[in-house]
This record gives C-alpha cells, structure tokens and sequence, in this order.
C-alpha cells in the first residue's frame, strides 16, 4: 500500500501563550499543499525503514515510531521529497501517513479517538495530517476542527535551506510577542485571498536565522504581495493569484511552484505506487 505524505503550510500561526506543561497554546489554520513525500508499506513480520536519505532511517523516524505504536510491522519505503526542518510538517506527515497506512494495511479499524492520540503523542502537528485539507488547529496541535476544502489556490514556496529547530524557535520567543487577539477565528468559512495572514513565530524565527528577511525580500522582488514562514520556519510561502501568477513569481526567485490539496486527496491511500 502506498501514501502521499504531504507537506502543509499555516496560513495563520497564533500562539496565545506558554502552557504549565512547557508546551504553548496555539490557534492555526493549516492546509495540505502539493509537495509531498511518498510511503510505502509491505506488510509483514519485522519492522524496516528504507530511505532515499538515509540519516533520516533512524529509530527516532516518525514512520518507525508510529509504526512501534501501534505494535505492527512490514518493511516501509521512504521517498522524501519535503524538506527537513523547513516548517514545512514533513516528518509529521510521514508519520500520520504510518498510521493510517497501517491502520488500511491490516484492517485494525482503530477509532478516530485512539488514531488521534497516537498521532499526539508522535508530535504535536501530526494530528492535522489525520485529516488533511484545511482545518483549525488547536491546543498544543491536538485539537483538530477539519473545515470544508477551499477553492483552488496556487503559491510559490522559498526555502532558504536554513534548518529551524522547532523547539529552538519557541524558546527564542517573548512573552510578550504572543498574540492578544487571535484574527484566525475570522478565517474560517472565508476564502484565503485577502485575509490577514499571520505567524507569531516569524520574529523569533527571524532573530535566530536574520537570513530570512532577505528571501522574503526576494519574493516581493519577484512579485509576490505578502510572504511568510511556515511554521516554525525557515521556508516562506507566498499566495498567488493563478497558476500562471505563481509560475511567474516561482521563476524571477527560484521557488517552487504548489497549490492547496483537498481533504480527499490528502487522505487517499493507493494499493500501489502513485503515477
Ligand atoms: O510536539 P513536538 O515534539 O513536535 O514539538 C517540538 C517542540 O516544539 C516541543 O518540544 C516544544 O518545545 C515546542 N512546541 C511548543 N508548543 C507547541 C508545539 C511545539 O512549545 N504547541
């Protein structure tokens, strides 16, 4: 059986503040978009991990740990095509693409609640890659509202090639950068053109890799109206208003072309190797 895993951007990140429990609050809309990886699952006794980048087969790989969650096997095959440590949620996605894999592979049926505590406990974006699309996310990552699809939507994606650490970007963040107020509320039902877009990891981000500022330079250089991080960061995205729009924008800053994958498509397992 075989999944695309694929990557995600926040159209809003608002973190509202530090938890007691170390983690912090937050409130995000999150869409799949089309650059993905791809994860194929043999079932059978054993448990492998074959990757066309090969650091990243370790015990630590999120399809491994999924995987050891659910006490099942086989012999995983890997192709990475998201970068790492971009913000982009490609390990997330690989793992939530595990879970659901396996769960397909041998039939075991898991209810939603204990696929979603197992996807919580891989790391906190992964519940959102259980359903994909565009959805409201909350808490810690956990609470997921899935929202319907929006309309097509094209962007281009800049990634500096600076990796972020998650962890090291929350750290770096100020009580008082925290968002007051969060607009993401206002997103939903709404179409993404002309909505405010935000992301309170952006300064915390920024002061620790100041690189960033040029390559959203280069994308307004190049003809995009608004541009920022993903996630944690460093890779910046920036709307676009049709495909042609996003080519030529991907063109004059060598970004990368994607648009937004629907709900359906992001869950869709194949029983072979997509074409
Ligand atoms: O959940 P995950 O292990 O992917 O998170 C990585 C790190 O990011 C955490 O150890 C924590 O430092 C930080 N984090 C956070 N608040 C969140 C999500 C992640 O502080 N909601």
């Amino acid at each position: 059986m075989q999944a695309r895993a694929y990557a995600k951007i926040n159209l809003t990140l608002e973190v509202l503040g530090k938890r007691p429990d170390g983690y912090h609050e937050l409130v995000s809309l999150v869409q799949t978009i089309s650059l993905a990886d791809e994860l194929e699952l043999h079932p059978g006794d054993g448990l492998t991990l074959e990757c066309d980048w090969p650091d990243l087969a370790d015990d630590s790989n999120l399809v491994l740990r999924a995987a050891r969650l659910l006490s099942r096997g086989g012999r995983f095959v890997l192709r990475k095509r998201i970068p790492v440590a971009a913000g982009l949620g490609g390990g997330s996605s690989d793992g939530a693409a595990a879970l659901r894999l396996l769960n397909a592979a041998y039939q075991l049926d898991l209810p939603e609640s204990e696929l979603l505590a197992a996807a919580a406990d891989l790391g906190s974006d992964v519940p959102f890659f259980l359903y994909g699309g565009t959805a409201l996310v909350e808490g810690r990552g956990e609470r997921v509202t899935p929202l319907p699809d929006q309309p097509e939507q094209w962007l281009v994606l800049l990634n500096p090639g600076l990796p972020l650490s998650t962890a090291a970007v929350f750290r770096e963040l100020l009580p008082e950068e925290c968002a007051a107020v969060s607009v993401t509320a206002s997103w939903v039902g709404q179409n993404p053109a002309g909505m405010p877009m935000v992301n309170t990891l952006e300064a915390p981000a920024e002061r620790l890799e100041p690189a960033i500022s040029a390559f959203r330079q280069k994308l307004l250089d190049a003809g995009a109206s608004e541009a920022h991080i993903s996630g944690s960061g460093a890779t910046l995205f920036a709307l676009a208003a049709d495909e042609h729009s996003a080519a030529a924008i991907a063109a004059a800053c060598d970004g990368v072309v994607a648009y937004f994958i629907p709900r359906q498509e992001a869950l869709r397992i194949q029983p072979d190797r997509p074409t």
